[in-house]
């Protein structure tokens, strides 16, 4: 079969790489791709916002089926439209997409449906969040309703803090119309633990464990950036943990979506706190995560084409998700400077290294494809994954290898998955 891939990060590289292992597939496309998803897939230059033209690419050269990885043509209907004009598409319609596309609106779900979060209000106008601060508990966290590249989250300290924060988003309009409406919310402290699952309407696989690094800079300090790194499992995901949250949280998200007649096929990613109090849910995607899918699906020893095939089918309770008995840890070499300013065009060396090199993976973020060879072009560049028989082998392989690739202004933090130490 041909399959079709819409992105272009490290997360549609680790897709595309799985959807390579399977046995049911051709040919792989991608829209638009980058440097090393090209050497697993055709990539095509066509934007994952370009609805009309992947939908007349995907006509045309007979797709027979499209993943869609990132969210933003997920919540703007991507699916719809695939669907619409008789293409099968992996992932949530848009009336479904919206669990990540709207913050207050997953707020209110999981307040009708009792599942476990951070106690909210959600505000459409800015002198009312205002009035609401006067008497809040601080800090608070402040959050846009909308899509914002996981930027729209501020932790505010004290009341002066927090006006301004909803100066920043519903006045200055930072997050653009994310903006236009806002969730404020009590703190919660707790280890924070990413689950992705695979769904079907009604019934939900969890995938194993990961923890991503969202800080810019060595023990979790710096600005918010898309994930600088992830290990899977975490170890702080017990047994207890996972089955309080299958009792509270995942099937419930599941059930809740079909009650609203929003019925979700597609992954949910749960990104989770584990409170004193019990886990709670942060916040859901509509989407693998990135970089937790280049953890996660190296360790999958299911052929991907079956699962989402069973998803979009209604049959996911008919597959035994298996994952490896051991770990992964990745670690993204990003430009310096990234999130806020980087340089991009610098060439990449050593991209050869992990050729037949079994446990590691390269997979390509930033990255294109010129004359002179591969260059940087983007803040995050690469996620260099290395799996290990446990963690700390995994993480040391994941090191060593980061050694093998050198460009100019090349940055990693180099604690990511130092937390299983303190186990
Ligand atoms: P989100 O995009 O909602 O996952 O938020 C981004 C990050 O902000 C999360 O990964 C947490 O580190 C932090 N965060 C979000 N909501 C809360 C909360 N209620 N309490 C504490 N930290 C939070
Ligand atoms: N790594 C977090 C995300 O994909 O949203």
């Amino acid at each position: 079969m041909k399959v079709l891939i819409v992105g272009s990060g490290g997360r549609e590289h680790a897709i595309a790489a799985s959807v390579a292992k399977s046995t049911k597939v051709d040919k792989i496309y991608c829209a638009p791709g980058n440097a090393g998803i090209g050497s697993l897939a055709e990539c095509v230059p066509i934007g994952a916002m370009e609805f009309d033209k992947i939908v007349s690419f995907a006509k045309e050269k007979d797709i027979d089926l499209t993943i869609v990885g990132m969210d933003d043509p997920l919540v703007g209907g991507l699916v719809d439209e695939l669907e619409a004009a008789g293409l099968r598409a992996f992932g949530p319609r848009k009336n479904a997409a919206v669990l990540e596309g709207s913050k207050a609106f997953s707020k209110d779900l999981m307040k009708k449906y009792k599942i476990p979060t951070a106690k909210y209000e959600n505000f459409d106008d800015a002198k009312q969040a205002e009035a609401y601060l006067e008497t809040a508990k601080f800090p608070v966290v402040l959050k846009a309703d909308g899509l914002a590249l996981g930027k729209g989250v501020l932790i505010c300290k004290d009341l002066e803090e927090a006006k301004e924060g909803v100066k920043s988003i519903m006045l200055d309009k930072k997050f653009g119309s994310a903006g236009n409406q806002m969730v404020i919310e009590e703190f919660m402290t707790g280890r924070e633990v990413s689950v992705l699952s695979f769904v079907d309407g009604k019934t939900i696989k969890t995938m194993t464990s990961a923890q991503d690094h969202k800080r810019a800079l060595d023990g979790d300090k710096g600005l918010n950036t898309g994930g600088m790194g992830t290990f899977s499992p975490s170890p702080f995901y017990t047994e207890e943990v996972d089955k309080f949250c299958r009792e509270h949280i995942y099937q419930p998200t599941v059930d809740a979506m079909a009650a609203e007649g929003r019925e979700f096929k597609g992954i949910i990613f749960f990104g989770l706190m584990l409170t004193q109090e019990g886990p709670k849910v942060l916040e859901y995607n509509a989407r693998f995560g990135d970089p937790e899918a280049q953890v996660v699906l190296p360790r999958m020893k299911n052929d991907l084409i079956e699962v989402v095939s069973a998803c979009i089918d209604g049959k996911l309770d008919e597959i035994d998700l298996q994952f490896e008995k051991n770990a992964a840890v990745c670690v993204v070499l990003a430009s310096e400077g990234y999130p806020v300013d980087y340089k991009k065009g610098f060439a990449i060396h050593g991209l050869e290294s992990f050729e037949g090199k079994e446990g590691y993976y390269c997979f390509h973020a930033g990255t294109k494809k010129t004359e002179n060879g591969i260059v940087t072009n983007g803040g995050r560049v690469l996620g260099i994954t290395a799996k290990g028989r446990d963690l700390k082998e995994a993480r040391a392989n994941a090191y060593e290898a980061t050694k093998w690739v050198t460009f100019e202004n090349k940055y990693m933090r180099n604690d990511i998955g130092k937390a299983i130490e303190e186990v």
